[in-house]
């Protein structure tokens, strides 16, 4: 089984991204199954029902999210039956949506788990405890268990993929928005990145617009943050083998395109 995960689709421009490339993706590293992560996908912040059908119309198979998933009100009209996304699985209970999804890929199903960090976001749930039940759910079903974990801290990223080496087959950092280039395998099969970077504006702080940022910075004032909509793009992503039978994972490789890393198909 091959999984090629996209990192944080950020605004109209990284939407073009994904578009453009899904398909020279696909032809190079003949992926079974395309994840992408959708938090940012509408103006940087969120997720609309539109954008989540495109992105599958597009190529991507299923999407999981982050701590800006409820930020467009959109959200509350489709999550609970967006089949194809997961939301961090320890948002409090009650909250619309869910945090475990599995698909079949010719076969052998795959369980994916979309988890939050706690280090410098909100305190939510434990997201320890929450894999330990999740992971024992999937594993029911299927050895393949892939896990976008959406944190700051590269140390609680770090810390959660030893806590479920050679439970799951990946984990995966999300919303740093910077590719990280520690990809390795774990001693007991789990593909690890810290993060996986970003996919959208490459002249922006993080995908944001520059002068929005820099002026948040310079003055200290409340400043409007929006996705960056012109200039330089780029995109994030890491393509991971995983053996169907046992879930373990025998390789982990990035993808970074951008202009000072151009793509050869
Ligand atoms: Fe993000
Ligand atoms: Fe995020």
């Amino acid at each position: 089984m091959r999984i090629l995960f996209i990192g944080d689709v950020v605004g109209s421009l990284g939407r073009d991204q994904l578009k453009s490339y899904l398909p020279q993706l696909k032809q190079k590293y003949q992926p079974q199954l395309t994840i992408v992560n959708g938090e940012n996908a509408a103006a940087g912040k969120g997720i609309t029902e539109k954008i989540y059908k495109q992105c599958l119309e597009w190529g991507a198979d299923f999407l999981t999210m982050g701590n800006h998933t409820f930020d467009k009100r959109d959200i509350f009209d489709f999550i609970d039956s967006a089949d194809k996304m997961v939301r961090p699985a320890n948002f409090p209970e009650g909250t619309p949506g869910k945090g475990i999804g599995y698909v079949n890929v010719n076969g052998t199903e795959v369980a994916i788990i979309n988890l939050q960090g706690r280090t410098f976001l909100p305190p939510i749930e434990d997201p320890f405890r929450y894999a330990d039940k999740l992971v024992e759910e999937a594993k029911q079903r299927t050895n393949t268990i892939f896990v976008d974990f959406h944190a700051e801290a590269t140390s609680e990223k770090l810390a959660l993929a030893w806590y479920l080496d050679g439970r799951v087959s990946a984990v995966v950092g999300t919303h740093t928005h910077v590719q990280t280039a520690d990809n390795r395998l774990l001693d007991n099969g789990t593909a690890y990145i810290t993060d996986v970077g970003m996919t959208g504006p490459y002249d922006g702080i993080i995908g944001t617009d520059r002068e929005a940022v820099l002026k948040r910075f310079l003055t200290q004032l409340p400043v409007r943050f929006e996705a960056a909509k012109s200039g330089k793009v780029q995109l994030s992503g890491v393509v991971i083998d995983i053996d169907n039978k046992t879930g373990k994972a025998s390789k982990i490789d990035r993808i970074l395109i951008n202009d000072d890393h151009p793509f050869f198909g």
